[in-house]
Formats: structure tokens, C-alpha cells, sequence
């Protein structure tokens, strides 16, 4: 089946020519633990996709995976393909037991032990010099290795009955918002991938942490659920990543130099006393109507009544940062499909796990910001 050719498609150059596989999707587990026969049997089929050097998009706690097998560079080559994304961009091996890191990593410092006992399996990626067995291919070119051991059933099942390690960037499109349903992965990669696991909707919604380990004190590289405050509760002292040096020099999570997460919209962000932010954004939202752009407000539900815009899309509670977590992403691609030319956001705390969601939410805006 055909997909449909996006903006975004069109952006980064993929050819409809490439879309011709049939991608098969199965549903399994939603969350639970146990899988029926049918879905084992459905497991079983993506886990020798896999093995067979094709690609299978499955859930994690975090986002949706795009996954292929690690060890097979061949694998790694048709991912970036799939994705439109450059492969100087390093994959992360998902793995799907502790046992198995010393098979990714040279060497496994005693801080990997302690955080491994404190958050995995859990949505922690961890960076650690690479084992000769991981092609280069796998993790662009670099001598280190991301590993992450993630905690959804569905997720472990596969990786375990794709041979054991599985190179994942984010299910999407690359510079768009992560997958966090099936849904998102099937207008995205439909026709580039020969399976969709549909796990329902993802508990967490924006990527895992990454914290390099090969460094001293070690360093977030990119802020996640597992936040500064916990890393720092296990290890002592860690760095926490500051905003905007990835663009200083070579970034060390090489991801974090393209464009991510952008809605096709023209995203601003505005921050303030929300009084302030409503008629801040209500001002411009009635000039932009004038000017014949379609709007759209993200906000939080306290003040959604009061926005004027075209479409109004609520991100959760105010001070529910879970839940606005969970809903980002997908609020971001709910703009998209509306067509929407001019996105207005409400700024939110950036302590605890609101870092990542500042995060994910300033790259999604190119970093612009109003400040009443
Ligand atoms: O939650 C997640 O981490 C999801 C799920 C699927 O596991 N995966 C994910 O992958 O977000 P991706 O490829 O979208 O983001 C991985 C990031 C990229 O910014 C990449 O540059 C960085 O990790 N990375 C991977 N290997 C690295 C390495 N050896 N050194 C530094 N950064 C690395
Ligand atoms: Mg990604």
C-alpha cells in the first residue's frame, strides 16, 4: 500500500518510488504483560524480520522504535533510509537483559552497574565504549555505544526473539515529533518497513535519557524521564546537558544538531504570567487571521477557553507534567493534520522531568521564544 507523500517527505527528499513494501501490522498486548498465542506467533514473525535483516517499528515505554538488527550493518544502512536520516546520526542497541551489556559495551563501569539496578529496564540510555562486535554502521562511525534496556513487554518479548539486540532511533520521519501510537509510525514509515507492532499508546511520550559514561563526571546529553535529580541521587555528581551547547563544536549526542520534532506549522513559544500569554497570543493570533494564516494555541486546560484561535489543543493540567509529557508529541502532529500555519505555545516550568519537555518543546519551535 501507497502512502501518501508528506511536506515532510518532500523536504528531506524521499522518492515515492521507495514506497513500495507491504507493511503488515499486528496488535499486541496493549500494556500487558502476557501475550495470547496470537501474539506471541505475531512476535515471533517481526523477531525474524529482524533476524532477517528487515525492519519492524515497535513500542517502547518511551516512543515508538524503528528496529533492525544491531549487529548486521546492512540493517543499520536501511534504517536511515527508512527514516530520511543521515547516518552520521548513532543508533541505540536496545538490549533485553542486564546480562547483555558487556556483549554491546568494552567495558562496563561500576556507575552502568548502579544505574542499571536503579532504572533499568527503564527509560535510561546509557553511553559506553563501543565492543568490537557493534558495527560501525550501527553507531555512525563512533567508538562508543548507546545501550538501553527498555521496560514495555512488548518491546523486551521482540528484542529477545529478534536475536537479542536491536538498533532503534524514534519511529518517525526524521525533524518530526516522535511516534507515540501506531498510529503516528503508520503515516510516517507505511510502505518503508515490512512490520508495525501496535502496542497502543506509549506511558511516557517523550525519548529516554541519554548520559554519557564516558566521561567524568558523566553527562546528559539529553534530558528524559529519568531526570538530573535522580541520576544525581545514584552517581553523586553528574553534568547536566546545558541548552544550546550542542550547537558549540561537535555535539556529543549527534542527533541533537538537526532539526527535530517540528510540526509543519511555524512554532513560537511564549512564556509569562498566563494572563499575559493569553492576550499576548490572542493579539497575534488575530493578526495572523487577518494575514489569512490558519492558527493554532497549545495549552494548558486551566486557560484553553480563553485562547481564540483556530484550533485549540489542550496539553494537559497545568503543573501535569506526566501527562503533558505523554501528550506533546502528539498534540504537535494533531496541528499537522489540521493544517495549521501558525502554532502558539505555552511555556512550561523546565525543573524535573519539565527539562525534557522544554527540551523537545524549544527544538520543535527552532528555539523561538517571546518572554513577557
Ligand atoms: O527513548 C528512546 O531513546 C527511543 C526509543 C525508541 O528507545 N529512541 C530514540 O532514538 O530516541 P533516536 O535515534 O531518535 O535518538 C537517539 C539519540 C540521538 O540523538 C543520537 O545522536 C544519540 O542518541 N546517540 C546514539 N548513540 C550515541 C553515541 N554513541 N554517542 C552519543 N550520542 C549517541
Ligand atoms: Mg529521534
Amino acid at each position: 500500500m501507497k502512502n501518501r507523500i508528506g511536506f515532510w517527505q518532500e523536504e528531506i527528499g524521499l522518492q515515492e518510488e521507495a514506497l513500495e513494501m507491504r507493511t503488515e501490522i499486528v496488535r499486541v498486548g496493549q500494556g500487558r504483560e502476557a501475550f495470547t498465542p496470537q501474539e506471541e506467533e505475531a512476535l515471533l514473525r517481526a523477531g525474524n524480520i529482524i533476524k532477517q535483516g528487515g525492519l519492524v517499528a515497535f513500542p517502547t515505554e518511551t516512543v515508538y522504535g524503528l528496529g533492525g538488527d544491531a549487529m548486521n550493518p546492512e540493517s543499520a544502512r536501511k534504517i536511515y533510509a527508512a527514516k530520511g536520516r543521515p547516518s552520521d546520526n548513532p543508533l541505540i542497541v536496545h538490549i533485553c537483559r542486564w546480562a547483555d551489556i558487556g556483549l554491546v559495551a568494552e567495558r562496563v563501569p561500576e556507575a552502568a552497574r548502579r544505574l542499571g539496578e536503579a532504572f533499568w529496564p527503564g527509560p535510561l540510555t546509557m553511553i559506553l565504549p563501543k565492543a568490537a562486535r557493534v558495527p560501525k554502521e550501527t553507531t555512525g562511525g563512533l567508538d562508543t555505544v548507546a545501550v538501553r534496556l527498555p521496560s514495555h513487554p512488548a518491546a523486551r518479548r521482540l528484542i529477545a526473539l529478534g536475536g537479542g539486540f536491536i538498533a532503534a532511533p524514534s519511529a518517525n520521519v526524521s525533524g518530526r515529533p516522535s511516534p507515540t501510537s501506531a498510529a503516528h509510525v503508520e503515516a510516517d514509515l507505511q510502505g518503508r518497513i515490512e512490520m508495525i507492532v501496535d502496542g497502543g499508546p506509549v506511558g511516557i511520550g517523550l525519548e529516554s535519557t541519554i548520559l554519557d559514561l564516558t566521561v567524568e563526571p558523566p553527562q546528559i546529553l539529553r534530558p528524559g524521564y529519568v531526570t538530573e535529580g535522580m541520576l544525581q541521587r545514584v552517581l553523586g555528581s553528574v553534568e547536566a546537558g546545558r541548552p544550546g551547547t550542542e550547537a558549540q563544536g561537535a555535539p556529543r549526542a549527534p542527533g541533537m544538531k538537526y532539526r527535530h520534532y517540528a510540526p509543519a506549522g511555524e512554532l513560537l513559544v511564549v512564556e509569562g504570567p498566563p494572563r499575559e500569554v493569553v492576550a499576548y497570543i490572542n493579539r497575534r493570533t488575530a493578526l495572523d487571521r487577518e494575514a489569512g494564516e490558519k492558527t493554532g494555541v497549545m495549552g494548558t486546560q486551566e486557560l484553553l477557553e480563553q485562547y481564540r484561535a483556530d484550533v485549540v489543543k489542550c496539553v494537559g493540567r497545568h503543573g501535569d507534567e506526566d501527562g503533558i509529557a505523554r501528550r506533546l508529541f502528539s498534540v504537535l502532529r494533531e496541528f499537522d493534520s489540521e493544517e495549521v500555519t501558525k502554532i502558539y505555545s505555552e511555556s512550561f516550568p523546565a525543573q524535573g522531568l519539565g527539562q525534557a519537555i522544554m527540551n523537545r518543546l524549544l527544538k520543535a519551535a527552532g528555539h523561538r521564544v517571546v518572554k513577557l
